[in-house]
């Protein structure tokens, strides 16, 4: 890690995972989306900067952007910096990437990638996909194809056999272009103990 990856607004930070890892991630021949124009993860797009969560992503609006996705509640910044450490302390489990504009220090779209570690298969790992969200007003600019094209590659480097998401039919179109699709007689069931 370097002592960029541990300044934000010039003060003291951390990330939730080493950004190397995304530094290091082969995008030029793992990728499987086609962008026009030509975007990366070293290059969003003017301003745009794509890194792991920071705890100081709290004041960037990281709790509004999810709000876009679904129900947040009130979180404070106790209870946010609480639960980042605990994802942290979990090591090489939750991987939770953001694009931040940076002429608004303003996080603006956001992907996690979780890793469940099992016995079966040798000792394997399973990757699952979850809280895909771009903000309203940076929709259609090709950031949640980049989002996700990113976490699919990272989700291979970090050793998962496979990946799986949970997504509304609307959304299967947009999830095939990255390998996703329906397997014959697979079900996503369900049961909630809160609304
Ligand atoms: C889904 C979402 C992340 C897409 O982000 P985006 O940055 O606007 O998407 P992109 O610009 O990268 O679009 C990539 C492609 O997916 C298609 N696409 C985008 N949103 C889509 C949607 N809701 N349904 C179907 N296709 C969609 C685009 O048309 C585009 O197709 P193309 O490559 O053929 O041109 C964004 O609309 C969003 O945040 N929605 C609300 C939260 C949500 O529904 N998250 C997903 C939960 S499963």
């Amino acid at each position: 890690m370097t002592s960029n990856d541990k300044q934000a607004n010039g003060v003291e930070d951390e990330p939730l995972f080493d950004p190397s890892i995304l530094r290091e991630l082969d995008f030029e021949h793992k990728s499987r989306a086609t962008y026009n124009p030509n975007i990366s993860p070293q290059n969003p797009g003017e301003m745009l900067k794509l890194r792991p969560l920071y705890k100081s992503d709290y004041d960037k609006g990281y709790m509004n952007l999810l709000s876009q996705l679904t129900k947040v509640g009130n979180v404070s910044r106790e209870e946010f910096e609480a639960r980042f450490n605990d994802l942290k302390g979990c090591g090489d489990t939750y991987y939770i990437v953001v694009i931040e504009d940076m002429s608004l220090n303003q996080v603006i779209g956001t992907g996690s990638l979780v890793k469940e570690r099992k016995f079966l298969r040798q000792c394997a790992s399973r990757g699952r996909i979850e809280d895909i969200v771009v903000n309203n007003a940076y929709r259609g600019k090709q950031l949640g194809k980049l989002l996700l094209d990113v976490l699919t590659i990272l989700c291979q480097k970090i050793d998962c056999y496979k990946l799986s998401l949970e997504c509304l039919d609307g959304m299967v179109k947009f999830y095939k272009q990255f390998g996703f699709d329906k397997e014959d007689g697979q079900n996503y069931m369900v049961q909630r103990f809160h609304d």
